[in-house]
């Protein structure tokens, strides 16, 4: 099975991006999995503090390792998203993940410099990658919160992954995360990724915050008693062009299956009232994952038989 490394550069090369899915639970992973599988595509399933947290570390390793058995056949990667700390990263390092991301965008400069250069010092020890973080996306994590976007400054990222020899760089050039990104049309700040690329050729670039909100599940969320309205996402179209025109090798999401999910439960259990037996909807959720993220990799990542 080829590394997480030969995927980052095969992605630039060729002009295709992963998903970087966050799972937080085995139907979330299954589904991830499976939607892989039918597209043929490598991907990257990641891990937030809360995810883990949520599931504990036992659980998090386990499901993981039990998916690698199950699903053997497609190239999947466990990633640390947002990591906040360096125990937080090493904690991720110490137990096998094949990347960790230490987000210190919420730091000074140069706080951010030294945070993220401790982090690479451990974890390539290790052989384990690390992404970093510079300027702010607007949005609200469990751990993470800020108002609005500053963007990134390329001159500052060069200086920013020289001195800390990261592996990728996440960057703000418009998405935020969460359902609620855009209030009118969705736009990137493709000038300003131009820019950081020229000053970082050929570097391995990261998109968080770029779920794209799929208005069917949002409508069947609110029609089946959630409440949703006005979630917008960001256009497939600009995702399509960061993963074939640009260096973003890596394209985080979240949200979108969070939606998935939650509408064809909100369905199933409106429609089967008198159902009591989880497997039914779950399986359903899983199903629809599947399909939400092949239908992904074949259509905005352009990495369907990349494997
Ligand atoms: O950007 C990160 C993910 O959407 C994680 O969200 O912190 O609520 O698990 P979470
Ligand atoms: P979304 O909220 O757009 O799915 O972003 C997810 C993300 O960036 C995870 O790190
Ligand atoms: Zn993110």
């Amino acid at each position: 099975m080829k590394s997480l490394n030969f995927y980052i550069k095969d992605s630039i090369e060729k002009h295709y991006s992963l998903g970087a899915y966050n799972f937080v639970n085995m139907e979330m992973l299954k589904g991830i999995c499976k939607g892989c599988q039918k597209s043929k595509s490598p991907c990257i399933t990641a891990v937030s503090e809360g995810a883990f947290d949520y599931m504990g570390e036992n659980f998090v390793i386990a499901i993981f390792e039990s998916a690698k058995k199950e699903y053997n056949d497609i190239p999947f990667f466990l990633h640390l998203d947002h990591g906040k700390s360096f125990e937080m990263c090493k904690k991720a390092v110490d137990l096998g993940f094949s990347s960790v991301m230490i987000d210190g965008s919420s730091l000074p400069f140069e706080e951010n410099v030294a945070l993220t250069k401790k982090v690479v010092d451990y974890a390539h020890k290790k052989n384990v990658l690390v992404e970093a973080e510079l300027g702010v996306l607007a949005g609200i994590e469990d751990y993470v919160h800020a108002d609005k976007n500053v963007f990134t400054d390329p001159q500052k990222a060069k200086e920013f992954v020289e001195r800390t020899n990261c592996d990728s760089l996440a960057v703000a050039i418009g998405t935020s995360h969460g359902a609620y990104k855009f209030k009118g049309e969705s736009t990137l700040r493709f000038d300003i990724l131009s820019e950081i690329e020229k000053e970082l050729p050929h570097f391995p670039l990261v998109l968080h915050g770029a779920s794209s909100v799929p208005q069917n599940y949002v409508k069947l969320i609110n029609e089946f008693g959630g409440k949703v309205e006005g979630a917008k996402g960001v256009d497939e179209k600009l995702l399509f062009t960061a993963s074939t025109k640009h260096n973003i090798f890596k394209i985080n999401t979240d949200t979108d299956l969070r939606l998935v999910y939650t509408a064809t439960i909100r369905k199933y259990l409106t429609e089967n009232p008198s159902n009591i037996d989880l497997r039914k909807f779950n399986l359903k959720a899983i199903d629809e994952i599947a399909n939400y993220v092949s239908n992904k990799n074949i259509n905005v990542f352009n990495n369907a038989n990349k494997i």
